[in-house]
């Protein structure tokens, strides 16, 4: 199959970085691939899922009780079409809910249930990085084979300069890029 035909779930989570889900988008689809957007319900406090699906051109996606269109279930559907799965900026949060095996939103459930890579590209205020139970989880999730990108040393939410600042949103593309061409 065409690289530039392959279906990338972005998921987005709840960090101040949450803008940037549109430049990755933009990114993504100049790169023809498709892009199919999973967002936190904590996320909506950052970014409208309206900008995100008319980035995308595709529907948002966030809550695991939705109605069921033709009865497909969400995060199986979508976990089945994905090529790759792509967190970016990933909270702290979704870190320590992924590194647990918990499934309580579409965004964690359909990571669990996908058969497809996983690219994680945190985003946080350096004190949560650095946590030693942030480390661990990394730790843990990098021993079953996911990704990360990041984060990078740079200016943070509260303005002070520290690691946290999410990678480099070409950095994350490319990256992107070179697992989908080792699958
Ligand atoms: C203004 C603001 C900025 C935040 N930025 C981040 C962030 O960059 N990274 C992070 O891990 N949490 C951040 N948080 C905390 C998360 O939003 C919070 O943990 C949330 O419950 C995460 O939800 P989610 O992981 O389900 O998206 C921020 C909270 C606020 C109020």
């Amino acid at each position: 199959m065409l690289l530039s035909k392959k279906e990338i779930i972005l998921g987005v989570s709840a960090s101040i970085a949450a803008y940037k889900a549109c430049e990755i988008i933009r990114s993504l689809k100049e790169e023809g691939f498709e892009v199919t957007v999973i967002m936190t319900e904590e996320a909506k406090e950052f970014i409208t899922p309206l900008t995100l699906a008319g980035l995308s051109r595709h529907k948002v996606y966030s809550r695991i009780f939705s109605d069921p269109q033709d009865w497909e279930i969400e995060h199986i559907s979508l976990a089945d079409k994905a090529d790759l799965i792509l967190i970016a900026p990933a909270t702290a949060n979704i870190i320590a809910k992924l590194a647990c095996g918990l499934g309580d939103d579409l965004l964690s459930s359909c990571v669990l249930a996908a058969k497809a890579p996983v690219l994680i590209a945190p985003a946080m205020n350096f004190n949560m990085f650095k946590h030693k139970i942030t480390q661990e989880n990394i730790a843990k999730l990098k021993s079953v084979g996911y990704k990360f990108i990041g984060p990078e040393k740079g200016k943070l939410a509260d303005g002070r300069v520290g690691i946290g600042h999410l990678a480099l949103v070409e950095d994350i593309v490319q990256e992107a890029k070179t697992l989908l061409r080792e699958r």
